[in-house]
């Protein structure tokens, strides 16, 4: 993406990545991505605040000389991970008089991971500033958005916030800014769900913290900027401190028919005691959108049949996502069916054990579901409306 102003002396230098679809192996990213870099020149001094993934690096170094940048004298890396740091050795090379600053603990990973100089690091302190002569840089230190070692960097006189991952999306687009907010809600939604939901009691120290700066823009590294930060900071609020919602998350599979009759039935009898469900089918669901409905979701339900002795591995899988993600779910159940025995509930019991949750009594049938089964589940239903209500959720 060309270079874009968006204050004076202030740019948009990143990539944006339309056609990447996978991020750590893992992540799906169905809209993209992109790696936003900043330049800020000030009266004496000119910062590059971040760089790209190291398959965007020609466009940044382009983009800076478009710009016509002979030198840069700082180079703030907010956060170590190769998607924001992977262009920096080249940046080093290109601009050799750049002096590289990071937390202590960014330091140690860009030797380690990148072979950066030491000697060319600078160590930033927690509220330490750096002068570019009319405009100030100060760094926040906010480990674990998304790793141990990230700063958050606040251009003091343009009240510019630089986040990196924290406030990210994953979402290419030519917008500078989050203009569409409803499509920018659900990518800033999935993003926090994927990447920042483990961390969430950290992040609730980091927003407490941000109240105490006077925020005009805020600027990540992934998706569009916020010129209306508070749209951003207060969903952030209601995912991080809110309750969760009087919302079921059902993922399962099925494999000959009867978990899926039960699904159907356990659907239908939630949704008529006014309890909303979202379903996902985990042969074909995409996990990003299971995390994203774990934001909210104070029940886990899960659907499995008996394979072998343990769950489907697909379930396990989601069992396990769900374990490390670290949602503020409050109940979990276990539904599905066996053909002579087996270990299904135990062993997903366990893949959950991090979250605490108050295990209801599963609904396990043998072969095809019958009466005495949709009664059972219907006595699930009863239970979960039941803790629904109790805990006041809306
Ligand atoms: Fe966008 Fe944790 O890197």
């Amino acid at each position: 993406m060309a270079p874009r102003e968006i204050r004076p002396g202030i740019y948009s230098v990143g990539a944006v990545d339309f056609d990447r679809r996978l991020f750590d192996s893992l992540i799906p990213l169905p809209d993209g991505t992109s790696y936003n870099a900043y330049l800020v020149q000030g009266s004496e001094k000119t910062a590059l605040i971040d760089a790209v993934d190291p398959t965007m690096r020609d466009v940044l170094l382009s983009n800076l000389d478009r710009l016509g940048v002979e030198r840069i004298d700082y180079v703030v890396a907010n956060h170590a991970e190769q998607d924001h740091s992977g262009a920096l050795v080249q940046v080093a090379d290109v601009y050799p008089e750049a002096q590289f600053v990071a937390s202590p603990k960014c330091k140690d990973m860009l030797v380690d991971h990148l072979a950066l100089p030491a000697e060319r690091i600078e160590t930033a302190e927690d509220n330490g500033t750096l002068s570019l002569g009319d405009r100030t840089l100060e760094f926040i230190h906010a480990p674990w958005v998304h790793w141990p070692e990230t700063i958050l960097t606040y251009l003091r006189e343009d009240r510019v916030l630089f986040t990196c991952d924290l406030f990210g999306s994953h979402l290419a687009t030519t917008d500078l800014y989050a203009t569409d907010e409803a499509r920018v809600y659900e990518a800033a939604k999935r993003y926090y769900a994927e990447i920042m939901m483990p961390f969430h009691r950290i992040i609730e120290r980091h927003l407490e913290r941000l109240e105490g700066y006077d925020i005009e823009l805020i600027a990540p590294s992934h998706g569009p900027m916020y010129d209306r930060p508070e749209f951003i900071l207060e969903a952030y609020r209601d995912w991080v401190f809110g309750d969760p919602k009087n919302l079921v998350v059902l993922p399962y599979i099925s494999m000959h028919g009867s978990t899926l009759a039960m699904v159907d039935y356990l659907v239908d009898a939630l949704a008529v005691r006014g309890v909303r469900v979202e379903r996902f089918d985990l042969s074909a669901t995409d996990l990003g959108k299971l995390a994203t409905t774990l934001v909210d979701a104070a029940t886990l339900v899960i659907g499995t049949p008996t394979f072998l002795v343990g769950p489907h591995p697909h379930v396990a899988q989601a069992a396990m996502l769900a374990n490390a993600l670290r949602p503020k779910l409050k109940f979990a159940a276990v539904i599905g069916s066996y053909g002579w025995a087996g270990k299904a509930v135990e062993q997903v019991g366990e893949m959950v054990s991090s979250l605490r949750l108050e295990m209801l009594d599963p609904v396990l049938c043998k072969g095809f579901p019958r009466e005495g089964d949709f009664e059972a589940l219907e006595a699930l239903a009863d239970k979960i409306a039941s803790k629904h209500r109790e805990s006041g959720l809306q």
